[in-house]
């Protein structure tokens, strides 16, 4: 019953986004759409060298222009041979529904093509999010910037923003191989609003086919614990890139990003 609730909100978030869209510019979501449809790379908020100490500045320019921006490269040649798919759903809503027999036979996506979309426009929508999440080390205070209600739900859930950032530390930790972790929001009122959940490779926790309903959600904060992340700087010391890596937390952010999926403006979260 909650789930289906759940579910049934989403949709609905999903069919108001796209109502809306009938009448202005499709809602790309981010990496912002470009005038042939087709999307760019989003840059850094910061100088590659300004995320210092936690990400060395090589780490942050292979990993934005060559592992994300590849990404995005193989979506737009994949979304090329699917012109109405390109041209009618935002990447929020791609990434929602990738997988789903009903969505894949309505745009008669092969299905490599289904399993290449999952993975790559999974690594677009994911690494949009963790660019948009992270800020000047250290400098970021959650009393600064969250207000009452999600300070609220945090406390209740993990204590303190601190304890919500050692359960995601925990997290991340436990991911096997590679994958992110996630502090995510249930639309569902009957549910608890807010928890820490994983996703193995490039899932996103909207992905309606392929993350359990337990774990599906509307993604707030994510951190990247795929090698590629973290290697040059802490070789195989992930926990050590973990403990580093929450002090770059932009704490506007998340206020933000709650607000937008409060309000079920999901396209506009990546953006
Ligand atoms: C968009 O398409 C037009 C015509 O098809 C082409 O001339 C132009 O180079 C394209 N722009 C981009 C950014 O791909
Ligand atoms: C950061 O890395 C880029 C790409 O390798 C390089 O062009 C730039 O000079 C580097 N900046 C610093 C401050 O090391
Ligand atoms: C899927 O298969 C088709 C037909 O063999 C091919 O043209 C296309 O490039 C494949 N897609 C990917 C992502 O490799
Ligand atoms: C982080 O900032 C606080 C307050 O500005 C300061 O006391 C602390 O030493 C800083 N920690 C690091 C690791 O830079
Ligand atoms: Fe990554």
């Amino acid at each position: 019953m909650a789930t289906t609730r759940m579910a049934l909100r989403m949709a609905l978030a999903i069919v108001l986004a796209s109502a809306a869209s009938a009448k202005k510019p499709i809602p790309r979501g981010c990496p912002t759409g470009t005038p042939n449809n087709t999307y760019a790379n989003p840059a850094l908020p910061l100088p590659y060298d300004g995320y210092l100490p936690a990400i060395d500045n090589e780490t942050m320019f292979l990993h934005n222009t060559r592992h994300a921006g590849g990404a995005v490269n193989n979506v737009n040649a994949i979304l090329a041979r699917y012109p109405t798919l390109r041209d009618s759903v935002s990447l929020s809503e791609l990434v929602s529904r990738i997988g789903l027999k009903t969505f894949d036979k309505k745009y008669g996506i092969a299905a490599n093509d289904s399993t290449a979309l999952r993975s790559n426009a999974g690594s677009a929508i994911n690494h949009a999010l963790f660019w948009r999440i992270m800020t000047t080390y250290n400098t970021s205070r959650p009393a600064d910037h969250l207000k009452p209600e999600l300070a609220g739900h945090i406390a209740a859930a993990w204590g303190s923003p601190t304890g919500l950032l050692d359960a995601l530390r925990a997290a991340g930790a436990s991911v096997f191989g590679s994958g992110w972790a996630w502090l995510v929001y249930f639309p569902d009122a009957a549910q608890k609003p807010l928890a820490i959940v994983t996703t193995p490779n490039q899932d996103n926790p909207l992905m309606a086919a392929h993350v359990a309903r337990a774990s599906r959600g509307v993604p707030l904060l994510g951190v990247d614990v795929w090698e590629h992340a973290y290697y040059l700087r802490y070789r195989n010391l992930r926990t050590t890139y973990l403990a580093q890596w929450v002090s770059l937390v932009d704490w506007a952010m998340v206020q933000r990003n709650y607000d937008l999926a409060v309000a079920g403006a999901i396209d506009s979260l990546y953006c």
